[in-house]
């Protein structure tokens, strides 16, 4: 038997007890002729004690960080008690060792807080894992991949495998594809999720389908983004979108109970996809906290027929005003003091090529009532109070404004208000503020490629009283689908929609995207032809599960809740991955 306990067991009840451990060797602390030794394995530290006699027998074999140790004894009561670890009262007088594995020098140290880069503990991978941040986050995802298997087992859901080899399902991203060798000249493609088997399976009557499923995606990476990622991917027949927003707000609320013992009891906000873009800047808002963005001009106007342009507010004597597409602002909470350095420096922030704004306009709403202005020659106190009042901004605000074209300013507006949080400390990650964003545009038109494509997938329904308008090119922008998203903390975490299961509405939203019907039929037959043998009404959704994983462990990269994940370029550095392949296997592969 290797070991009677593990190495986070033991305590002041098992004081007396004969024990064997086995573990690594966190670190070694010599005194004269006695030695301390940290033993460690996934559950905890415990400290070993080695008398003269086993000292002797140590120096003999020394040992060193990261050796595989295997160490009886028995448990005795520490005179110098350590209150920072759940064993720090008790410590193993050792009697007999055994070296199980000796170790290099490791490249990093094994700590909380490492000295190794980021490249560095991706190449040792198997290593970094051992430091507890990382021994933490798989814990965690493991604790949520559970709570999220029993929730959607107790709602009768089931796990249902679905290829990995398949034909390309678009989803808004490259496919990777794999050669065939016995097809030769021809490929499959990695599924960029399930999207098509779900609904077959719902037309096979499982009406209830779920899978914790990799999918995979060439796409530029980001902080939460990698090329192989995992959903949770459910699909439901017969609901309607209350029913899929309520049964999956269930679950997210089951997962903050379970794993985080945050009781979420309020519904989950809705916000319009045209509100979020409205107030937010963009369609994941961060509800933690409200800055919204103030519209003063915007081509949008005509569009909110119910709300009146401002112009009132901007019109006169500014020619940057007066010229510009859109104006926005928001107001800034208790920065009227933010000194000239600041507003500077904030000015370089919005010039940055990532934001791609000239400059920024700021009104300081001061203490006593009256208000300064990077604009004061243009505007008087008077229209100053006026916009600070539009702008939703009291005494103490600084009232940040942006002006350019439609979409860039919208886009660098939303940024800024992230920024100032971020200053502001307003975005702490132990508040969960989750919604629902839903009346998704259906489509969006693809600037480069002058076409449209769809928002969410060509699969997604439109609302009911939107359909007419797809035989009509000039109201493509205003068609709304069923579809929804769940945002997290500024995040999206999770997407979805109702169907179409109809074969003429497919046909037509094929249509509508700019394929031919022969295409449609080569690429999409085999769903067409589902729909003809009893498809029932469907819908679902499918959660980044490795953002939802992030999110709760409180950061935003997803890297570290995966136990093997790819860096920036797409590469696993500890495989070297990808790599060539020889001329024989190219050669098979008819490459
Ligand atoms: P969608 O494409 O919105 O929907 O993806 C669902 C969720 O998956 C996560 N996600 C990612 N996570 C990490 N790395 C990536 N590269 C990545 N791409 C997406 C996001 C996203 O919200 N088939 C539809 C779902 C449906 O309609 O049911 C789909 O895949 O959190």
């Amino acid at each position: 038997m290797y070991r009677t306990h593990t190495c986070g067991e033991l305590r002041m009840q098992h004081v007396g007890t004969e024990v064997t451990l086995a573990g690594w060797v966190q670190a070694v602390r010599k005194f004269g002729s006695i030695t301390f030794t940290d033993l460690r394995d996934r559950y905890g530290i415990t400290q070993l004690y080695f008398n003269e006699q086993l000292n002797e027998r140590l120096d003999a074999t020394p040992t060193g960080r990261e050796y595989v140790l295997q160490a009886m004894g028995k448990v005795i009561e520490r005179t110098n008690k350590n209150g920072k670890i759940p064993t720090g009262d008790v410590e193993i007088e050792i009697t007999d060792f055994k070296i199980l594995n000796a170790a290099a020098t490791p490249p990093f140290t094994i700590e909380e807080d490492t000295d190794g880069g980021d490249e560095l503990r991706m190449k040792y991978r198997y290593m970094d894992l051992r430091r507890p941040t990382l021994k933490r986050n798989m814990e965690l995802r493991y604790r949520v991949n559970r709570s999220v298997r029993n929730y959607l087992d107790t709602m009768g859901f089931w796990d249902i495998e679905t290829p990995f080899l398949i034909r390309s399902t678009p989803e808004g991203a490259r496919d990777f594809v794999v050669p065939s060798r016995m097809n030769e000249g021809q490929f499959y493609a990695l599924p960029q999720s399930p999207q098509t088997f779900k609904q077959l399976l719902m037309v096979s009557g499982y009406d209830r389908y779920y899978q914790i499923v990799k999918c995979f995606r060439d796409e530029d990476l980001r902080a939460d983004r990698q090329p192989e990622f995992t959903q949770v991917d459910c699909e439901m027949s017969f609901v309607e979108q209350e029913d899929v927003l309520q049964t999956f707000e269930g679950l997210f609320k089951h997962v903050f109970r379970d794993v985080k013992g945050v009781e979420i009891t309020d519904a989950f906000p809705r916000m319009t996809w045209d509100d979020a873009m409205w107030y937010y800047g963009n369609d994941k808002p961060d509800i933690r906290f409200e800055m919204k963005i103030a519209n003063l001009k915007t081509p949008v106007y005509g569009k909110r027929a119910s709300e009146e342009e401002p112009s009132h507010l901007w019109q006169g004597a500014f020619p940057v005003f007066n010229s510009a597409e859109t104006i926005m602002a928001i107001a800034v909470p208790g920065c009227a003091e933010y000194t000239r350095k600041q507003l500077d420096e904030l000015t370089e922030w919005v010039k940055r090529p990532q934001i791609g704004m000239s400059g920024v306009v700021n009104i300081k709403c001061n203490a006593d009532g009256s208000y300064k202005s990077s604009v004061d020659k243009f505007y008087d106190g008077d229209r100053l109070k006026a916009i600070a009042a539009y702008c939703g901004a009291g005494a103490g605000d600084l009232i940040l404004l942006l002006a350019g074209n439609e979409g860039r300013t919208r886009k660098a507006m939303s940024e800024l208000r992230l920024e100032m949080a971020n200053r502001l400390g307003m975005r702490n990650p132990d508040v969960y503020r989750p919604l629902w964003v839903i009346d998704f545009p259906l489509f969006e038109h693809d600037e480069e490629a002058n076409r449209w494509v769809a928002r969410h997938h060509p699969f997604t329904s439109p609302k009911p009283e939107h359909i007419a308008w797809m035989d009509d090119l000039s109201k493509y922008d205003d068609i709304k689908a069923n579809a929804y998203d769940i945002v997290l903390n500024g995040t999206e975490i999770g997407g979805g929609s109702i169907r179409i299961f109809h074969r003429e509405l497919q046909e037509k939203m094929f249509a509508a995207l700019g394929m031919s019907k022969k295409e449609a039929q080569e690429k999409f037959g085999f769903l067409l032809g589902a729909f003809e043998y009893g498809a029932p009404p469907h819908g679902g959704i499918a959660f980044g599960f490795d953002r939802l994983c992030a999110l709760l462990g409180g950061q935003e990269s997803i890297r570290d809740f995966i136990a093997f994940p790819k860096n920036n370029a797409g590469r696993d550095v500890m495989l070297d991955a990808p790599s060539e392949i020889d001329d024989v296997q190219k050669k098979e592969l008819g490459l």
